[in-house]
C-alpha cells in the first residue's frame, strides 16, 4: 500500500495541528513509513467557518458517517472532544475495522477500559497520547520507558490552562479573568473551560497515569479535586513573598494497597523543580522503585505540541498496520493484570 487515508474528526486547535504537521513533515514520515499520510475526509460542525488551516472545503462533512463507514479509511483521529456521541464514533470505527487515535482524555477517563476492550476485541489500534499532557511522551514514558519498574508514585503539573493563569497571575499581576482570557485566546483551555479551572480536567488525566502507572482501575468518582478558582492575587503573592510558588498539582500514589489519586492546589518551595513549571507547560514526576526520580517536562496544550502527541500515534498506528499487530497504551498493563487472576 502506497497511502494512508486518514479520516478527522474535528478541525479547530489540534485538528489543525495535526493538518498541518502532517502536510510539513510529510517527507520524514514517508521516510519512516513507506507510504504517504493523506487526510481522506474532516468532521465540522460548521462548513462555512473560517479556518486557521487552509484545507479544500469538499473534504469537510457534517455527517460522522461520511468518515465512519468509509471503507477507503484506515484511521480515524479523534479531536473533537464530547463525550457520549464520541464513544459511540468511536465504537462504530472499531466495528468497521478502523484504528483510532485521540487527544481525548474526558473520553479516555471514563470509557477508557471499554474502548481498549473494543480495540483488542476488532483488532484493532487505540492510541491516546495526547490526552495527558499534550506534547509530553508520557504515557509511552510509563508504559514503554519505566514498564520494567514498580512505580511508587506520580505527581505533575498536568493542566496548561491553570498553570498559565497561576504563572501570570503570579508573576505579572494579571487578574484571574484576564489570565483565563488568554489562555482562552492561545488554544489551552477547553471549549467550555469550567473542567480547566474547577480540576477536572488534571483529575481525568490523572486518572489516566493512576490507572497505566499502577496497572489498575482509577474511578474518577474517587479522585479527590480541588480547581484553582477561590484562589486570590493576595495567596499567590503571599505565597511568593516567602519563597513559595503556588500550583495545581495531580498526585497518584500507591498507600496500603490502595491507589490514591488527587488535584489540589499546592503551594511548593521555589526549590523545588516543580515550581519553576511556567504558563502552559507541564511537568510529571515519576518515582520508580529501581530507577527513583524521573522528570518528564514539556508543553502541556496548544496546536502543534499536542499535534506532534497525535501524529506520533498515528505514526504507531501505520507501523503496527505493517508488521500486521494492533496495540493500545496499557495492553501490558491489562496483560499483567490477567496473568495475576489467572494465578489466582
Ligand atoms: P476545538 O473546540 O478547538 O475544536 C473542536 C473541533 O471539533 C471543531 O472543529 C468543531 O467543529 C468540531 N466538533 C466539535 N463537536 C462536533 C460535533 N458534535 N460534530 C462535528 N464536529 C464537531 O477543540 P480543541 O482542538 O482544543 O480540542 C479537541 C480535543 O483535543 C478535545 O478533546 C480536547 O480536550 C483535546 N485536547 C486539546 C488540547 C488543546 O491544547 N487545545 C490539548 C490536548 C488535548 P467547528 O470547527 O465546525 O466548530
Ligand atoms: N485544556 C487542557 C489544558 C488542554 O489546559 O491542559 C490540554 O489537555
Amino acid at each position: 500500500r502506497d497511502k494512508v487515508s486518514i479520516g478527522l474528526l474535528g478541525l479547530g486547535v489540534v485538528g489543525s495541528g495535526v493538518i498541518k504537521l502532517i502536510e510539513n513533515h510529510q517527507e520524514k514520515l514517508v521516510h519512516q513509513l513507506g507510504c504517504e499520510v493523506s487526510v481522506k475526509s474532516v468532521l465540522v460542525r460548521s462548513l462555512d467557518k473560517t479556518r486557521n488551516v487552509e484545507v479544500d472545503r469538499t473534504f469537510l462533512t457534517t455527517n460522522p458517517d461520511d468518515i465512519i463507514n468509509d471503507p477507503e479509511i484506515d484511521v480515524i483521529v479523534e479531536v473533537m472532544g464530547g463525550i457520549e456521541e464520541t464513544y459511540q464514533y468511536i465504537l462504530n470505527a472499531f466495528a468497521n475495522k478502523k484504528h483510532v487515535v485521540t487527544a481525548n482524555k474526558d473520553l479516555v477517563a471514563l470509557y477508557g477500559t471499554n474502548l481498549e476492550a473494543a480495540a483488542r476485541k476488532n483488532k484493532c489500534d487505540f492510541y491516546y497520547e495526547a490526552s495527558v499532557a499534550g506534547g509530553i511522551p508520557i504515557l509511552r514514558g510509563i508504559a514503554d520507558g519505566l514498564s520494567s519498574d514498580r512505580i511508587q508514585k506520580v505527581m505533575g503539573i498536568v493542566n496548561g490552562t491553570t498553570n498559565y493563569i497561576l504563572t501570570k497571575m503570579s508573576n505579572e499581576g494579571f487578574s484571574y479573568l484576564d489570565a483565563l482570557k488568554e489562555a482562552q485566546e492561545l488554544g489551552f483551555a477547553e471549549a467550555d473551560p469550567t473542567a480547566d479551572v474547577e480540576g477536572l480536567d488534571a483529575a481525568r488525566k490523572m486518572a489516566i497515569l493512576g490507572r497505566l502507572a499502577f496497572s489498575t482501575d482509577v474511578a474518577l468518582e474517587d479522585v479527590e479535586v480541588t480547581g484553582i478558582k477561590s484562589l486570590e492575587l493576595e495567596d499567590l503573592q503571599y505565597g511568593d513573598k516567602f519563597g513559595y510558588a503556588m500550583k495545581l498539582i495531580g498526585y497518584a500514589q500507591s498507600k496500603d494497597h490502595q491507589i490514591e489519586v488527587s488535584v489540589q492546589p499546592t503551594l511548593l518551595s521555589k526549590e523545588h523543580p516543580l515550581a519553576d513549571v511556567k504558563n502552559e507547560y507541564n511537568a510529571v514526576y515519576v518515582y520508580g522503585e529501581a530507577v527513583g526520580e524521573t522528570m518528564f517536562y514539556g508543553p502541556g496544550a496548544g496546536s502543534l505540541p499536542t499535534a506532534t502527541a497525535v501524529v506520533s500515534d498515528l505514526v504507531t498506528v501505520i507501523k503496527n498496520m505493517r508488521l500486521g499487530v494492533s496495540g493500545t497504551h496499557s495492553l501490558e498493563a491489562r496483560f499483567k493484570k490477567e496473568l495475576r487472576s489467572a494465578d489466582q
